[in-house]
């Protein structure tokens, strides 16, 4: 890595939720190596246990990162799940847990990171995925979530432009990563093994997608590098969508 790109986001202070997972720690690792002071969150196993779902969690955090800080540069909403199910058999328990915390708790970050972001301008990342742009039959919750965070970001981006410093804000659309979501996914069929190949070979270049690669579009969006890029949905699948 160049010095300049180490430097990239320095002293940036980066609030990221999901943080123990798999791409929101691989975002911090990468915040604080390119010189910027990450703030991980999760439900545990991160600096700040925050609850993406609980307005008075969001409350309290930014709270928090305004009396330690006094500003905020970046906010990474990284935290997600999946399910999967069609519209025929997904209950209604597990839809709302999805919209919960896939479409909600981005709301609420973007809701609640906003007055600490204004001051100086920044950035906001949202964690879409490829299913926010095209549908799968069995991930009715999965795709409502992820097309409504893709469009939500869009209206924040649009709220962030008439900022000044702008608050830019954009969405970043994965397709299968490597980690313990994808796993989940293939653990759930009869051949988990072939069910990864399968996921593999749908991509046109012909792996999954590692947590790293996504981090490092994140880390561009968030750097100044990116100052005329928001509103966008930033596909980075392989080729996926391409087909
Ligand atoms: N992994 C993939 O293949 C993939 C593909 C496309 C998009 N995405 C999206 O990228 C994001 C990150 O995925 P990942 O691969 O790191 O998944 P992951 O399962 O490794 O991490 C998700 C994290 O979210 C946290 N989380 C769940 N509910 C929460 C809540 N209520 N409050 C706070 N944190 C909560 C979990 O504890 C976990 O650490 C998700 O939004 C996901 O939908 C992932």
């Amino acid at each position: 890595m160049k010095e300049t790109r180490v430097a990239a986001l320095k002293d940036k202070i980066i609030l990221i939720t999901g943080a123990a997972g798999a791409v929101g720690a691989a975002v911090a690792e990468g915040v604080r190596k390119a010189g910027g002071i990450a703030i991980a969150t999760d439900l545990k196993g991160a600096d700040l246990t925050l609850d993406v779902t609980s307005e008075e969690s969001w409350q309290r955090v930014v709270a928090e990162v305004g009396e330690r800080h006094g500003r905020l540069d970046g906010l990474v909403n990284a935290a997600g799940i999946v399910a999967i199910g069609s519209v025929e058999k997904l209950d209604f328990a597990t839809w709302r847990r999805v919209l919960s915390i896939n479409l909600d708790g981005t709301f609420l970050g973007c809701k609640y990171a906003f007055p600490l972001l204004k001051e100086r301008g920044g950035s906001i990342v949202n964690l879409s995925s490829v299913s926010g742009l095209v549908g799968g039959y069995n991930l009715a919750a999965y795709n409502a979530s992820k097309g409504g965070v893709s469009l939500l970001t869009k209206s924040v981006a649009l709220l962030g432009a008439r900022n000044r410093p702008p608050i830019r804000c954009n969405a970043v659309c994965p397709a299968f990563l490597e980690g313990p979501m994808v796993d989940g996914i293939a653990g759930t069929a009869r051949d988990p093994g072939s069910a990864m190949d399968k996921m593999s070979a749908e991509i046109p270049i012909g792996r999954l997608g590692k947590p790293s690669e996504v981090a490092a579009l994140c880390l561009y969006l968030l750097s100044d590098d990116s100052g005329f890029v928001t509103g966008a949905d930033l596909p980075i699948d392989g080729g996926l969508t391409a087909k």
